[in-house]
């Protein structure tokens, strides 16, 4: 079996890609703050800001192939830390495509929805970037440095995304559950555009990626939703009632980091090489059945 190691295994996406990958490579995860135990994968903690450490494990490990998750991923977070998040999300990306280049590895790595300024979507992977955060901007730079270390970095394009999680980490649904089921209500823009995505489909997308060097992916989901749809079809899924949604609009919710209003990502590119994501009613379904109904996900 071929060895991967993914950076950010700790994280929402990255604790669903480690019991996926698991079943087609042996897996080395690197966690940092958060250490956790999974059947059949070694788990090493590591600071990716720390060069030396970063290189002491990658050169240990020896992989066939990387899949870099590992980053600062609040965009208002990135916005108020700029100096801080820069480490994470650009300096220790360029390196870890630095080594795979040294290693010879196939490098994979998620970069974001946000370098668009979401003006003319559905945005192609040849469409001009214009971040309007700074995590945007991080992902954008990160980019452009991983390719310039190794060419054959490839970078997927990553939207908003849901799914399981476990305890320490989560996706977007997981606090809007919490509030319903506080029975609090949610007001959720109608002016804000995204293509969600189930973590299952972005990991099983990730891995096909893996074998495809050097190229440039948008892993969208399929339908293009406001965060208002979100909220409704999450009601519809699990059972809570319709008033426990309010609609509402960007404006009436201050933000550290500015949001692009539709950063919808074409994904036709992506299709034909297998990619095809479920809608999230039926995503969002499939993961209530597999719970018997238990919306603790
Ligand atoms: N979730 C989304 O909707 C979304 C959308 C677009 C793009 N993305 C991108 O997809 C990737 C995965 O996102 P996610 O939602 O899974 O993120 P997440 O839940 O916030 O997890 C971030 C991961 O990065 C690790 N990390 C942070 N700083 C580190 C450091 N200095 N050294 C080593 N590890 C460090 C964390 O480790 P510890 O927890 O152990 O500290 C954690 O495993 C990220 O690159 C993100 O930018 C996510």
């Amino acid at each position: 079996m071929k060895k991967l190691l993914i950076t950010g295994a700790s994280g929402f996406l990255g604790w669903n890609l480690c019991s996926i990958a698991s079943n087609y490579f042996k897996v080395s995860a690197i966690s940092n703050r958060n250490f956790f135990n999974l059947p059949s994968i070694s788990v090493r903690k590591c600071d990716i800001t720390d060069y030396q450490q970063l290189k002491v494990l990658m050169i240990s490990e020896k992989p066939d192939a990387v899949i870099h998750l590992a980053a600062a991923s609040d965009p208002n977070y990135c916005q108020t830390h700029p100096e801080e998040t820069f480490k994470i999300n650009v300096t220790a990306s360029s390196n870890i495509a630095g080594l795979c280049s040294d290693l010879k590895a196939a490098c994979v790595f998620t970069s974001s929805d946000q370098v668009f300024d979401g003006k003319s979507p559905p945005y192609k992977e040849n469409d001009d970037t214009n971040p309007l955060n700074i995590y945007g901007q991080q992902k954008r730079t990160a980019e452009q440095q991983m390719r310039s270390r190794y060419e054959n970095v490839t970078i997927c394009r990553m939207p908003l995304m849901y799914g399981k999680a476990p305890q320490w980490a989560k996706s977007f649904i997981q606090p809007w559950i919490g509030q319903l089921q506080k029975g609090n209500t949610l007001s959720l823009f109608t002016d804000e555009f995204r293509s969600p995505l189930c973590a299952s489909d972005a990991c099983r997308g990730l891995l096909l990626a893996l074998e495809k060097p050097g190229e440039i992916f948008h892993l969208g989901g399929p339908q293009r939703i406001s965060r208002y749809e979100m909220g409704m079809i999450l009601l519809e899924t699990t059972g809570f009632p319709q008033t426990l949604i309010k609609p509402c609009k960007q404006q009436d919710v201050p933000m550290a980091a500015p949001r692009p209003s539709d950063v919808s990502l074409d994904i036709s590119k992506a299709s034909k090489m297998g990619f095809c994501p479920g809608t999230m009613r039926e995503k969002l379904k499939t993961i209530l059945d597999l719970q018997n109904t238990d919306t603790d996900f």
